[in-house]
């Protein structure tokens, strides 16, 4: 998982990385994901590239961007090492609050009512974000929420990093990874002794995770109830951020939430379409 680096100054480096190499990098990274890798970021781009020019058995950053050019597998492994995956359990935890309070009585009694429920966490990283919203969700009636789960639920996780999909996809975890999970919903929700847990296959099986690209094509049939856009627009420009808000915008029922990262905000025309209810909350009104 890739978190946040700080910059150290360049050192000698193992492999040859010039001005133009990042330019070329940030290009791809910009073009493909959408996020930005400005000069500023130089240091942290060679650091993520570095051991794939290592594992491919070259010499220098300007051969691996060849090599990409020109193998899509490699490629997507360059750009899965450049993204940026820092999450944590009840990150930002006021969202899921609302969401408990806000939305799942109502949405509860839908499914018991044979009715839909579709949620999605679009830029998952490696599950936390979807586990936790889950959890505080279900809360601790482990009986009441299968028999939710068993109705037509569907929570959506998508990311665009592979590598970060399986960690979520296998569900287990550090047990301090947990430490911010309130006590009584880990003992519900999770199993294991010793130094990993593993969340119940209760959860595991509610929520589909899959590869997408926010840039890109969505094979997305149905309107959401709720989406999580969580700390992935602060690496985008604002012309992509425009788009991808009023793409949320059309995927959300009204009467739907999103939620967004505490340092983000709706841009453009998108904001009309949204009250804001609480911090970072919005609620999708008619238009
Ligand atoms: C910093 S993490 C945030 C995770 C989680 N939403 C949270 O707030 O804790 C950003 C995630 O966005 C994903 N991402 C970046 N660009 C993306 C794109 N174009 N499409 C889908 N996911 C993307 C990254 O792979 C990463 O896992």
């Amino acid at each position: 998982m890739n978190a946040p680096a700080a910059q150290p100054a360049p050192r000698t480096r193992e492999f040859g990385f010039c001005k133009a190499d990042h330019e070329a990098i940030a290009a791809i990274a910009h073009a493909e994901v959408g996020i930005l890798l400005p000069e500023g970021k130089a240091q942290l781009v060679y650091g993520r590239l570095a051991p794939r020019v290592r594992a491919c058995g070259l010499t220098s950053v300007g051969d691996y961007i060849a090599l990409i050019g020109r193998d899509p597998a490699e490629r997507a492994r360059a750009l899965d090492a450049l993204t940026t995956n820092h999450t944590s359990f009840f990150r930002e935890p006021h969202h899921f609050e609302d969401f408990a309070q806000r939305l799942w009585p109502t949405l509860a009694a839908r499914l018991t009512a044979g009715d839909p429920v579709r949620l999605w966490s679009s830029a998952c990283s490696s599950g936390e974000e979807p586990y936790s919203w889950l959890m505080a969700a279900l809360g601790e009636d482990r009986a009441n929420a299968a028999h939710l789960l068993r109705r037509d639920f569907r929570m959506l996780a998508t990311d665009i990093s592979p590598s970060v999909l399986a960690t979520a996809r296998a569900g287990s975890y550090p047990r301090d990874a947990l430490a911010n999970v309130p006590a009584t919903l880990r003992s519900v929700w999770t199993q294991g002794r010793g130094d990993m847990l593993t969340v119940d296959p209760l959860l595991r099986d509610a929520i589909a995770f899959k590869s997408l690209n926010l840039l890109g094509d969505w094979p997305l049939r149905r309107r959401f109830d709720a989406i999580l856009c969580r700390n992935v627009m602060i690496y985008f420009d604002e012309p992509t951020k425009e788009r991808l808000l009023s793409r949320l915008a059309d995927h959300l029922e009204v009467g739907g939430m999103l939620y967004i990262g505490h340092s983000e905000r709706l841009i453009g025309p998108v904001a009309r379409r949204f009250e804001l209810v609480g911090r970072t909350a919005y609620l999708k009104v008619a238009a």
